[in-house]
């Protein structure tokens, strides 16, 4: 079983992400820590407890708020063009009956890592800055994850909120900046393959008629999150009845790497302030001297991702 530590901006496509770790056989979920981004962090934190508790995944997962901004520069606020005004599409879930830890978010990904070292994979889609605090707070940490995967940044393909950035890199340059620079072993799963990866309507409808019935009424609040991110990506991409799963393939990859072609280049992130703030900048130069070795996933096997990712909808498992 992979034993796993989520960071997340719950977010439509982050829920997508909790529920596909949540629900898969594969994975336990050893807690969540939550940041800024998609929505402030008070209501990504509500939304993640709400995910969870939606889920009914029949183990408890705690759950930590982190940082509210950036290291060093402000955050520009909510999305809800693209997430709506609660961050999950304006869909609707009841009210937790828990709470988020009292630890920080950082503090708790440094206990959960050094209580087993070696042992744990850590998934963030949102900013980096829960993980480069937490860097900050224990350096020794980064050699102590099995793997950290990264949904953030790009290689080849456009960004998407620069011509060149990716919103979670972009979104705390500084951090990306302190992740990159550490030891920690980064896989990036970027818009190179994420952009690739899309969710259609006719899944969903063709989903809605194999949906197991315990999976039911989390399938029916995915379903109506996801409406209003199809729309903003007919309108920002032209993407006909498609939405990317940038999320949900960072955790699907995680525990199935053999879904993706990767390729290690050295690379850095640009902390400049223009367009090219929180670009990842990849030295493919014979002799590169800038930066340090990254795995990048620049294939996907789309297809399979997608099954996968449904695949928790139709098994009544857990
Ligand atoms: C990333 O930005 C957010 O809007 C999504 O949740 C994803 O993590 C894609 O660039
Ligand atoms: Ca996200």
């Amino acid at each position: 079983i992979n034993r796993m530590l989520l960071d997340v901006d719950t977010g439509i496509d982050d829920a997508l992400a909790i529920l596909y770790a949540l629900l898969s056989p594969a994975i336990k979920v050893e807690g969540i820590t939550t940041g800024f981004g998609n929505t402030d962090v008070d209501q990504a934190t509500e939304n993640t407890l709400r995910v969870i508790q939606a889920a009914n995944c029949g183990y408890e997962v705690p759950v930590a708020k982190g940082a509210a901004g950036p290291l060093k520069r402000t955050f520009p606020g909510a999305v809800p063009h693209i997430h709506g005004h609660n961050g999950i599409g304006d869909a609707v879930l009841p009210p937790s009956r828990v709470q988020a830890l009292e630890e920080s978010a950082a503090a708790f990904i440094v206990r959960k890592v050094n209580e087993s070292p070696g042992e744990l994979i850590l998934v963030t889609v949102g900013r980096l800055t829960n993980l480069a605090l937490a860097l900050e707070l224990d350096p020794s940490i980064a050699s102590k994850f099995k793997k950290v995967v990264i949904m953030g940044g790009t290689v080849y393909a456009p960004g998407n909120i620069t011509p060149v950035s990716e919103a979670n890199l972009y979104g705390d340059p500084e951090a990306a900046a302190q992740v990159f620079e550490s030891m920690v072993p980064i896989t990036i799963v970027g818009l190179d393959v994420t952009q690739q990866t899309r969710l259609t309507k006719q899944h969903l409808s063709d989903l809605s008629r194999d949906v197991a019935p315990n999976k039911r009424e989390v399938f029916d609040f995915m379903n109506a999150a996801l409406q209003i991110y199809f729309d903003f990506y007919a309108f920002s991409n032209d993407f006909d009845g498609e939405c990317p799963m940038h999320d949900p393939l960072a955790v699907i990859v995680a525990i199935n790497p053999s879904l993706v072609r990767t390729e290690t280049i050295p690379a850095a992130i640009d902390c400049g302030d223009g367009y090219t703030a929180g670009m990842i900048i990849t030295d493919r130069r014979v002799r590169a001297v800038v930066g340090r070795p990254v795995a990048f996933c620049l294939e996907v096997d789309q297809e399979k991702a997608i099954a996968e990712l449904l695949s928790i909808f139709t098994k009544g498992e857990r």
